[in-house]
């Protein structure tokens, strides 16, 4: 089945998480300005953001550097508190979950980094790494442990040799294997992968993406893929979420996005683009307007600076994510020309 008729009956089931106008507000160091200013300083890494995660589904995040991806998929793992909205997993809201409740879910929701080194203790072996999780929450007895732990690194494409290694011991891909492994030994719902092949070099990075669609076909784990790379997004994501400083700008299946993006700036990353407004010879700089402040009293769309196509309503208000078609939302009010190439 293709990604997109996939993504469309999966749309018919009840969502694995509901993110519901979720905001998650970071306080910001007292500054100079903030002292002159007597103004509490704060940045929504996350702007009131609403978001089904359905069951089964990769959905990727990408954007910018910046753009919120990884506070969102931390503020999904609970690893942050909401200043606003709410987070439903199966049903239950999680939004104000403490203690052990906290502490049972994370259990079902597991991060992977960028960095595989520096979330694996150097001083473990690779038994270690997979074998406590494993202990721990007694998913296996002492004695089945060696036999639970090899059939892991199978199914991570490593052979059980890779046992009595040491982090330094590993290359980059590897690591992130043993990384992507320690995950699966809790059989999460969802696994929230940060940039996790982006700093890999390309050959080892299409293996581990291999490796993420197998785990999928095989497990039907539901994945949130964070990646500032499109590319890489449409090789493994069913729904694609496009996000720009803390806002969700569209949100579509692969296809959609790629081939009918209805947001300036997903039309920006994909490069097929007119030049933006900053980029046009003909618009004079002070006309093309400063980049958005999110730190400041900006009004008006986020992208507002920086778009081709903008128009005197964009200055008013950030256009809420309105439904084009089943499956398709787009935040921005000149939506219908987009796209018309
Ligand atoms: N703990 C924090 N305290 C204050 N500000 C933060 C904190 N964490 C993130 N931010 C800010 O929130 C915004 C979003 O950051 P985030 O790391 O979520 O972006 P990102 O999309 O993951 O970027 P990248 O692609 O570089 O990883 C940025 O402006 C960042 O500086
Ligand atoms: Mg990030």
């Amino acid at each position: 089945m293709s990604l997109a008729a996939d993504a469309r009956n999966l749309g018919a089931a009840e969502p694995l998480m509901r993110i519901d106008d979720l905001t998650i507000r970071f306080k910001l160091g007292q500054g100079l300005s903030g002292i002159m200013s007597d103004q509490p300083k704060h940045l929504d890494a996350v702007d009131r953001v609403s978001l089904d995660i359905r069951k089964g589904e990769v959905l990727g995040l990408v954007g910018e550097s910046g753009s919120g991806k990884t506070t969102l998929g931390k503020a999904i793992l609970r690893l942050y508190d909401a200043h606003q909205g709410s987070i439903s997993f199966r049903g239950t809201d999680i939004t104000r979950l403490r203690g052990s409740s906290l502490k049972a879910l994370r259990r079902d929701l597991q991060m992977i980094f960028q960095d595989p080194a520096s979330s694996l203790n150097p001083r473990q072996t690779v038994r270690t790494v997979l074998a406590t999780p494993l202990l721990l929450h007694r998913i296996c007895r002492p004695d089945e442990v060696d036999r639970k732990v090899d059939e892991i690194l199978t199914q991570v494409g490593l052979s059980p040799t890779f046992r009595s290694r040491f982090p330094h011991e590993l290359s980059g891909g590897q690591l992130q294997r043993v990384a992507i492994g320690r995950a699966l030994t809790l059989s999460p719902d969802l696994i929230v992968a940060d940039e996790a092949v982006s700093k890999l070099d390309v050959s080892v990075r299409s293996q581990i993406l291999n490796l993420f669609r197998d785990i999928q076909d095989e497990l039907g784990t539901t994945m949130v893929f964070i990646t500032h790379d499109l590319h890489v997004a449409r090789y493994l994501c069913h729904r694609i979420g496009v996000m720009y400083f803390g806002k969700l700008l569209e949100l579509g299946p692969t296809n959609e996005i790629y081939e009918n993006p209805r947001h300036p700036y997903t039309e920006a990353l994909l490069g097929t683009l007119k030049p933006t407004v900053k980029d046009d010879p003909d618009v004079p700089v002070e006309e093309a307007g400063e980049a958005y402040n999110p730190t400041g009293e900006t009004v008006g769309c986020r992208y507002y600076a920086r778009c081709p196509y903008r128009v005197d309503q964009c200055k008013t208000a950030h256009p809420p994510l309105e439904d084009i078609s089943d499956e398709h939302k787009v935040a921005c009010y000149e939506w219908r020309r987009i796209g018309q190439r």
